[in-house]
């Protein structure tokens, strides 16, 4: 199978206890996977694990058939994924909502004009079209989240990693981010509480425990 994503033996300790181990998975290309689980089991450590922001105890990960081994590897397969963040205070960097949105286009040379309407065309699409000239650092955290899943969406990446993409928000706007990432035909991680949502996606689901990552 072609993958996006390969996880092979992950183990990983934190404060000197094992969080989890033998966690395996391979995510094919337009595989969605929900990992679920209890508070504490180490959703958010095994996504930031997968991005080189958290170090393994042993395993490998692999993006696209390409062995993640250090630095310069973790960083160029980040130009390949969209994280959303769990707290999205960690995520929000410009001080308007249109500056956020448009600033990974920016960065990636878009052109202004252009990036401005892509910008514009995904706030849209999360019925937050209203918000785009609000300062973020005044957004309510429902509003964070999905100017977050804005930024990161507008970007197009190849493999998303959704840390509770729908906490926080209100019925429709869950609705909504549902049927959106129903309609993206590209791999997801997505740790979610959240059984009804998952299924709404479509997602296979998953189950992290210390002893590694099961469907039941
Ligand atoms: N930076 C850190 N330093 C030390 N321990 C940490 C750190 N971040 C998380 N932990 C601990 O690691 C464990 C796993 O945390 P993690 O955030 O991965 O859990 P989670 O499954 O995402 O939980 P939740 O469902 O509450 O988001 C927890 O016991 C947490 O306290
Ligand atoms: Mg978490």
């Amino acid at each position: 199978m072609s993958c996006s994503i390969t996880l092979k033996d992950l183990s990983l300790s934190r404060n000197g206890d094992i969080l989890f181990k033998n966690v395996n998975l391979s995510v094919g290309h337009k595989d969605k996977i929900a990992v679920m689980g209890p508070n504490g089991a180490g959703k958010t450590t095994l996504l930031k694990a997968i991005v080189g922001l958290c170090s393994l105890q042993s395993g490998t990960i692999e993006i696209f058939h390409h062995k993640l081994e250090n630095e310069d590897d973790f960083r160029k397969a980040r130009g390949h994924i969209g994280f959303v963040f769990q707290d999205s205070d960690d995520q929000i960097i410009a001080p308007t909502v249109i500056e956020e949105v448009a600033f990974g286009l920016l960065n990636s040379r878009v052109k202004p004009a252009e990036a401005q309407a892509q910008a514009e065309a995904m706030l849209s699409e999360l019925n937050i079209r209203h918000l785009g000239d609000r300062i973020t650092l005044h957004l309510s955290g429902g509003e964070k989240k999905l100017v977050t899943l804005a930024s990161v969406l507008v970007m197009k990446p190849d493999i998303l990693l959704l840390d509770e993409p729908s906490a926080g928000l209100d019925e429709k706007s869950v609705g909504q981010l549902a049927s959106i990432l129903a309609s993206i035909d590209k791999s997801m991680l997505i740790v979610s509480h959240d059984l009804d949502f998952v299924n709404r996606i479509g997602a296979r689901i998953m189950f992290l425990t210390r002893d590694g990552l099961t469907a039941d």
